[in-house]
């Protein structure tokens, strides 16, 4: 059977590291309520100036350069984002320019925190047809910028990363094995961004100066997160005869350490075989899985036949997993 195999995987995070105690000099918070409330202690932020593709691009040279795939192999670069470098062109445009890459179809997806799996399953539904043999596909996000660092309840939670993979079309059992997807657009008020698209444009003077910041309602997003992480590990392995107990390892979006511990608790999954990293990156949005999934790569966590359980949620609200075979 086609399948999407990843092959090669990168990632990039941005130098400049802002931690929890240089947050306290910027707004009304503690180190401790932020250690405590959400495991983060750390998140990297990019320079002036820099945008989505230019934190996408170190990530898809690493991750080019493990699959040792030439950039002009590549017939789609993908790239799941909710902060593009433009309105248009694509995000992706951007970065299959910077990567050399003459003739490729190119464009980005906004699924939110969930915008990586939404993006693997849809590269791998397009391999599957045999529209494209080899696809880039990259997680980018650069939020910092765009935050309002008197929002104390948002501001101490995102962060600036890229992650990416490759994913080559291959016969055989290694790969993308099945893919969840799912949405409820009509809770999107418990964590929207309103200004700054066509309904609120920036600078068109007829929104509230407050819709240009995030709106979250925390604890209710953070209720329906634990029950759709745990429905969505689940649900990848519906119709497989997969366990839970083979799984090797759980790559799932870094939103919250409790989030995480209470969906691993919820399923039976112990944390030994989850992998976190959101202490020293933050949320990073559509980058999170793959940041994630190349620090693991590298950190010799996972071997050839493993399985491994993506699984995000994130505004819209969206939520999804994929099971893949590495
Ligand atoms: O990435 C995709 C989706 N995102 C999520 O899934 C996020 C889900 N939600 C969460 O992770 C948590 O709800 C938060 C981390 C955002 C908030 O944690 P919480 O334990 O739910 O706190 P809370 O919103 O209930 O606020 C508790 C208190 C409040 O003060 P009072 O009213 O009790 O006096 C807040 O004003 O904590 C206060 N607070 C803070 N204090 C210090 C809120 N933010 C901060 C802060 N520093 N940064």
């Amino acid at each position: 059977m086609l399948r999407s195999r990843i092959i090669g995987t990168g990632h990039f995070l941005p130098e400049r590291i802002l931690t929890n105690t240089e947050l306290e000099t910027m707004m009304d918070t503690t180190d401790e309520w932020i250690r405590q409330r959400t495991g983060i202690h750390q998140r990297h932020s990019a320079k002036d100036g820099e945008g989505s593709a230019d934190l996408a691009y170190p990530a898809a040279v690493q991750a080019l350069e493990a699959a040792n795939v030439d950039p002009n192999d590549v017939d789609l670069v993908l790239m799941a984002t909710t902060t593009p470098d433009y309105i248009f062109p694509a995000s992706a445009c951007v970065l299959q320019e910077k990567l050399g890459i003459e003739r490729a179809a190119a464009f980005d997806m906004n699924a939110a925190c969930s915008g990586f799996v939404y993006a693997l399953a849809t590269a791998n539904s397009m391999i599957q047809t045999g529209m494209f043999k080899t696809i880039l596909l990259a997680g980018a996000e650069r939020v910092t910028n765009r935050l309002n660092w008197e929002m104390r309840d948002t501001a101490v939670l995102f962060g600036d990363g890229a992650g990416a993979v490759v994913l080559r079309a291959e016969n055989g059992d290694h790969g993308v094995l099945t893919s969840y997807l799912d949405a409820s657009g009509g809770e999107n008020d418990l964590l929207i961004w309103p200004a700054g698209g066509s309904k609120q444009p920036i600078g068109s003077h007829n929104h509230d100066s407050s819709d240009c910041d995030i709106r979250m309602r925390g604890q209710d997003l953070f209720k329906r997160a634990v029950i759709e992480f745990s429905n969505a590990m689940k649900q990848a392995l519906n119709g497989t005869d997969v366990s839970l107990d083979e799984i090797a390892l759980v790559i799932p979006h870094q939103a919250n350490i409790r989030i995480i511990q209470k969906s691993a608790e919820r399923i039976g999954m112990s944390m030994d075989r989850v992998f976190v990293n959101v202490d020293q990156v933050g949320n990073t949005m559509a980058a999170s899985i793959p940041i994630a999934l190349d620090q693991a790569v590298r950190a010799g966590r996972i071997k050839d036949g493993d399985l491994i359980l993506f699984a995000a949620f994130g505004a819209g609200l969206t939520w999804g997993s994929c099971l893949v075979r590495w």
